[in-house]
């Protein structure tokens, strides 16, 4: 298998480091290539995702990704901000499928923003839709008939959009706990009710799981009533986005989720939820967790490497539940310290 690693910028080559580690010690036969992306691309070729980087991607069974953004470059032109680089990418690989698994890990409870009894319950995966809604939609700046300027960005969905990721939770879900809950915002947004609308068709082909329907903001809200409530979740990008991320501090800490994106065929793109994290970068005190357990989702989606994927999470596991602690989760474990944890932990399997 050929991976790619793009640990592009602020906290994303400091967290690579550390699944590079643990990629050694499973002494697997991959082959590994990297290149440069996001503002790390920019700053040396003018441009986030480079042509030599985009076929590199192209060519790749696998793509470990750190993070993109750079605040360095916050102000130039949209198309060259180090965020189009990942936005290019899932565009170019058809990266339409974006899984979120979200778990609490014994002896974690206590970090959670929830209550330790309703964070226990923690066990769902977030399916978003990763090629369209507001952020691939038409977007500018226009004026106004009173000459005001007005930013815009199209929200659209189409049939085939919805009923492609559609399919992916069902199958998710047929192979968890057959629950599946579809979020929208359908009392208002016409892009919402033809998503339910499709869904609802698609449910059929799946008479073994049990679709449900929930608004976005009801979804916001249940999500930290009472998570455990949730199986499978699909949702659009940008609804999809905001609960990810909501999912990660009920569970203790954003360095802790883990993400795959996911074509059509077997090639993946697999990185941490969170971004580069400008404000910590630099510090050595990243939690680099979550982009450990994105190689194990690499290696068990486009790898079909379950054993090497479960004995990745197990070592985190281990590591959690003996207590190792980032800032992230109010200990004084560094990022260095955290990656020779789970290394030690897989060397003691
Ligand atoms: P962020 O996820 O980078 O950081 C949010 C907060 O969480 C910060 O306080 C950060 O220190 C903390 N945090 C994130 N990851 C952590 C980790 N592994 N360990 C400990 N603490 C962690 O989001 P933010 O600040 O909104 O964005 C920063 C940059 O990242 C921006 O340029 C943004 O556009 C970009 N971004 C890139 C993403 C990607 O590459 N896929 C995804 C999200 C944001
Ligand atoms: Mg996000």
């Amino acid at each position: 298998m050929k991976i790619l690693l793009l640990a592009g910028d602020g906290i994303g080559p400091e967290i690579m480091v550390e699944a590079e580690k643990v990629l050694a010690v499973l002494a697997l036969p991959v082959t590994l290539d990297r290149a440069l992306v996001g503002g790390a691309a920019y700053a040396a070729t003018g441009h986030p995702l480079p042509p030599e980087t985009l076929d590199k991607a192209k060519a790749a069974d696998a793509i470990l990704f750190g993070a993109v953004g750079d605040p360095r470059f916050d102000n130039v032109e949209r198309h060259l901000r180090p965020e189009q680089a990942i936005l290019g990418l899932r565009a170019a690989l058809g990266l339409f499928a974006n899984l979120r698994p979200a778990k609490m890990f014994a002896g974690l409870e206590d970090a959670s923003a929830l209550r330790p009894e309703v964070a226990s319950a923690i066990d769902l995966l977030i399916v978003r839709e990763l090629n369209g809604d507001v952020y691939f939609g038409e977007k500018g700046t226009r004026t106004t008939a009173d000459g005001q300027r007005e930013g815009y960005d199209v929200m659209a969905y189409s049939e085939s959009e919805v009923r492609r990721i559609a399919h992916v939770a069902f199958r998710a879900a047929q192979g968890r706990n057959k629950r599946l809950c579809s979020v929208d915002k359908a009392n208002v947004l016409e892009t919402s009710q033809l998503w339910r609308d499709v869904v609802i068709e698609v449910a059929a082909e799946y008479p073994d799981v049990t679709l449900t329907h929930m608004y976005v903001d009801n979804a916001a809200m249940q999500l930290v009533r009472n998570p455990g409530q949730f199986d499978v979740v699909v949702t659009g990008n940008l609804f999809g986005d905001i609960l990810s991320d909501q999912a990660s501090m009920c569970v203790g800490s954003i360095g802790l989720l883990a993400s795959a994106s996911l074509s059509e065929g077997k090639q993946g793109l697999y990185e941490p939820i969170h971004g580069s994290a400008p404000d910590i970068a630099g510090k050595g005190v990243a939690n680099p967790l979550a982009m450990i357990l994105s190689l194990a989702m690499l290696l068990r989606h486009s790898g079909g490497d379950e054993a090497s994927a479960a004995r990745i999470e197990t070592a985190v596991a281990k590591v959690l539940a003996d207590g190792c602690r980032g800032a992230d989760l109010g200990g004084d474990m560094g990022t260095t310290a955290l990656g020779d944890a789970v290394v030690s932990a897989l060397n003691n399997q």
